[in-house]
């Protein structure tokens, strides 16, 4: 699928102010980055753009701010681990206020070449996230051109990611997309829209109510449809058998049997765990051990809870993806934060890094499962945004993606 949308290639940076909107949304553990892939993610664009003799001025969003700037979200641990990855200083502008005056005297100061991160986007609360005009402006105030690399935050119409655009081309600026918006949209793009033949799409996480979208455009696209994790439960119970003290969306049973029934009729095939790992009790912490017992589905008794696919389903998973050539993963098997109950998310891994087929993982959980399983360099692409990479999956046009120009 061909992305119609100019790109970082198209504009020559020289001498000229880029606002660049990434995804550093990393997670801290004691203001420490426990994992720095977005922030690699985003080294080849902003390495183009001071290539070019561009000034580079970097923003993003960090968690989710419920209670206002604080120190706990700031960016300045992204700005750090930058500077040490490009090998340059990144001036951090720390000013809560994320654009102001503190952010205007940094870019009149900026030189070609350097690279500027302002505060945390989210800091100025509904103006971003509501996609605020004057928060929009200001932003676009401080740069002749924009680019849109946060993938991961591409769902989202915020004033960083879509609402700036606007007031780039009011004043004769360009918006482009960077590199790692293409590489997504392509790997993610190709295997939705231009798979090549058999496509198996593999479903997981905890709930249906999460998926139901993706659910329904991926039957359609793809030849064989597997369903894993506590949303299995689901379609099993919808199914009619008894599925203990598993996780269940009562109110999603109805849509399950319609999904089952729409398989049925395009001819698709949908696979459902045959047996499953199931415990007495959910282990707190998370990790803690715990009893298993493997059951078959026809045979769940009502005290017990399902929390990973069993053998034979491992085996029957496997199996449909060693002939695929495009698979998608999104989503865990079971409980894989616990190594008792991490073997069907281990085998799905497994099976997909035996496999020649094209492998995307989408974001989040699974990209997670993978990259801690120790799969991750086996994987094709594994996509840098969980929220994104599940509406593109959807089939929804992404508002970061439609902001750019067209080309
Ligand atoms: C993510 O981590 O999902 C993205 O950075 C988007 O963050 P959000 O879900 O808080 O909008
Ligand atoms: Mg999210």
């Amino acid at each position: 699928m061909g992305l119609n949308k100019k790109s970082v290639d198209d504009i020559n940076a020289k001498g000229k102010r880029v606002l660049v909107r990434c995804d550093f949304n990393v997670p801290l553990k004691n203001g420490e980055i426990t994992d720095e892939t977005r922030i690699v993610a985003a080294l080849p664009t902003i390495q183009k753009l001071l290539n070019d003799g561009g000034k580079v001025i970097l923003c993003s969003h960090l968690g989710k701010v419920k209670n206002g700037p604080n120190e706990g979200e700031s960016l300045a641990p992204v700005a750090k681990r930058l500077s040490e990855k490009l090998g340059k200083e990144v001036v951090f502008v720390s000013d809560y206020n994320v654009t102001g005056e503190a952010a205007t005297k940094a870019v009149a100061a900026m030189k070609e070449g350097d690279v500027v991160l302002l505060q945390n986007t989210r800091f100025r609360g509904a103006e971003e996230t509501k996609n605020g005009e004057e928060f929009s402006k200001e932003l676009a105030d401080l740069a002749d051109l924009y680019v849109c690399d946060a993938f991961g935050s591409s769902h989202r119409a915020h004033a960083s990611v879509a609402g700036v655009t606007k007031f780039i081309t009011a004043k004769g600026g360009e918006n482009v997309v960077g590199y790692l918006m293409q590489k997504e949209i392509n790997f993610l793009g190709n295997a939705v829209e231009n798979p090549v033949r058999p496509f198996v799409a593999i479903l997981g996480g905890a709930k249906v109510a999460d998926k139901l979208n993706v659910i329904s455009n991926l039957l359609e696209k793809c030849d064989t449809l597997i369903i894993g994790g506590g949303m299995a439960y689901t379609f099993l119970k919808a199914q009619g058998y008894e599925i203990g003290n598993s996780l269940v969306d009562d109110e999603k049973i109805d849509y399950c049997k319609e999904m089952m029934a729409k398989a049925e009729k395009l001819g698709k095939k949908l696979l459902l765990p045959v047996d499953s790992v199931t415990i007495a009790q959910f282990p707190n912490p998370i990790d803690a051990p715990v009893e298993t017992q493997v059951v078959d589905v026809k045979e769940m008794p009502a005290d017990r809870e399902g929390c990973d696919i069993g053998p034979k389903t491992q085996a029957l998973y496997a199996d449909a993806v060693k002939n695929a050539k495009t698979v998608v993963w999104n989503g865990p098997m079971g409980v894989f934060e616990n190594p008792i109950l991490a073997a069907g998310t281990i085998a799905v891994a497994k099976a997909l890094a035996d496999t020649d087929a094209t492998t995307i993982i989408g974001g989040g959980d699974s990209a997670a499962a993978v990259n801690q399983l120790g799969f991750g360099d086996k994987m094709s692409h594994i996509s840098t945004g969980g929220g994104a990479s599940l509406e593109f999956l959807e089939g929804k046009e992404l508002p970061g993606v439609a902001a750019a120009d067209d080309k």
